[in-house]
């Protein structure tokens, strides 16, 4: 990845279609560009820059350098790193400090990080002063290509992820590849789980695409990761354009969350977010298959994916009673029933509707590493 360190040109700038809402993500080289685009978006003047300690250390300089230098005068706070920070206790600091360093209506808060801190800070920015603008910079492969887009902001409860929020859609989003450098191998492949999800979701052309690309990707090649990240967004944010609430089709965005989100919690954040969600596709595209839901084809497939991009194998055991517990309180539980997505016989996404002894059946599949090809077609290639 070392050679994507380099430049700072804007390679490209993709529109989040929202009508009044409309915002563009810039994927750029480096930081050079940043301070410019926050003030062609919302003007000079004072902001507050979120990011957790370890990465304001790294990259706060060179970001308040540009910020600086077009004339936003930024104030950077720390959180702590981690899953862990998305809690109320952090927030609640947050909000605080931020309104104590003079935070106002019209002023930006500057996400500076992963996922984490873009859910947290976006959730400062959704409820400081009932609300002021949101810049999202995102530096891990997750966030570039699927957390920073699409507004949803929020914190953990002691029930469950994500069950604090609200949407709020950024002003601006800054993607600097050169970041990329720096980010751990589990964390790259964290992000490719997500990738691999979005090619499954887009059909059969983009998933050929992902592995036709994946030797350039390995080899680090600049125009490989730009053309990775910008078909993401891309991706991203036309379904957020279409479903911007999730009142229907966003909801296919959960592909692979339901298994993905209970083995994450099972095994206590000790393994990243989107790893999970692979292992998640791979487990729920077997339960589709053996019930004749979903294609037949998709097991082996998201598997040749995942060998292809180098990502790890489900290696956990885990009791069934827990991840069916923990899949009741997942949040897309609708009374008495959970719309899972899946990609259908047809190819396309689809939501079907499992009822609780179908939920402890997708809990039983995912409770134990067996091949994820195995169960329906022994044979297959
Ligand atoms: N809002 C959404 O739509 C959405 C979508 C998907 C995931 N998420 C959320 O995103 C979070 C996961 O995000 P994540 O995977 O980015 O985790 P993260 O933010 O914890 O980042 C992972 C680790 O990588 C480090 N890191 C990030 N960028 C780096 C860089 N350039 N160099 C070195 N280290 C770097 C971080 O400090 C952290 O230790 C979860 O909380 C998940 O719920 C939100």
């Amino acid at each position: 990845m070392a050679e994507l360190n380099d430049g700072n040109d804007a390679m490209d700038v993709i529109t989040v279609d929202l009508g009044a809402r409309s915002y563009p993500v810039v994927i750029a080289g480096g930081f050079d560009g940043l301070g410019p685009a926050v003030v062609r978006a919302l003007g000079p003047g004072p902001a507050v820059l979120i990011g957790s300690a370890p990465l304001l250390e790294r990259f706060g300089p060179e970001v308040l350098g540009s910020l600086s230098g077009a004339g936003v005068e930024a104030i950077p706070l720390g959180h702590p790193d981690g899953e862990p920070a998305k809690q109320l206790g952090v927030w609640a600091a947050l909000v605080e400090a931020a309104l104590g360093a003079g935070l106002r209506r019209g002023a930006p808060v500057i996400a500076l990080g992963g996922g984490v801190t873009g859910d947290l800070a976006g959730f400062v920015a959704a409820s400081a002063n009932r609300g002021v603008p949101l810049v999202g910079v995102p530096t891990s492969l997750l966030a570039m290509v699927d957390s920073s887009v699409g507004g949803k902001v929020g914190i953990n409860s002691a029930l469950g992820k994500n069950l604090i929020g609200a949407f709020h859609q950024p002003s601006l989003v800054y993607a600097a590849l050169g970041c990329l450098a720096s980010l751990p191998a589990e964390q790259l492949q964290s992000g490719l789980g997500e990738v691999i999800k979005h090619a499954l979701l887009q059909g059969p052309e983009a998933v050929d695409r992902l592995e036709r690309s994946a030797p350039a990707l390995a080899r680090g090649e600049r125009g490989a990761w730009a053309a990775l990240i910008g078909e993401n967004i891309r991706y991203k944010a036309s379904i957020v354009a279409a479903d911007e609430r999730e009142g229907g089709l966003r909801a296919i965005l959960n592909l692979g969350h339901t298994a993905g989100h209970a083995i994450e919690a099972a095994l206590e954040g000790s393994v990243p977010h989107g790893i999970c969600v692979y292992w998640g596709l791979q487990i729920e595209a077997r339960f589709a298959a053996d019930r004749g839901l979903g294609a037949p084809s998709l097991p082996r497939a998201v598997q040749a994916l995942g060998a292809a991009l180098d990502l790890p194998e489900f290696d956990a055991t885990i009791p069934t009673d827990t991840l069916f517990q923990l899949m009741l309180v997942d949040k897309k539980r609708a009374r008495a029933t959970l719309a899972l997505p899946i990609i259908a016989a047809d190819g396309r996404p689809a939501l079907v509707s499992l009822d609780a002894a179908a939920l402890r059946e997708l809990a039983e599949l995912a409770s134990s590493p067996e091949d994820p090809c195995a169960r329906r077609f022994p044979s297959a290639p």
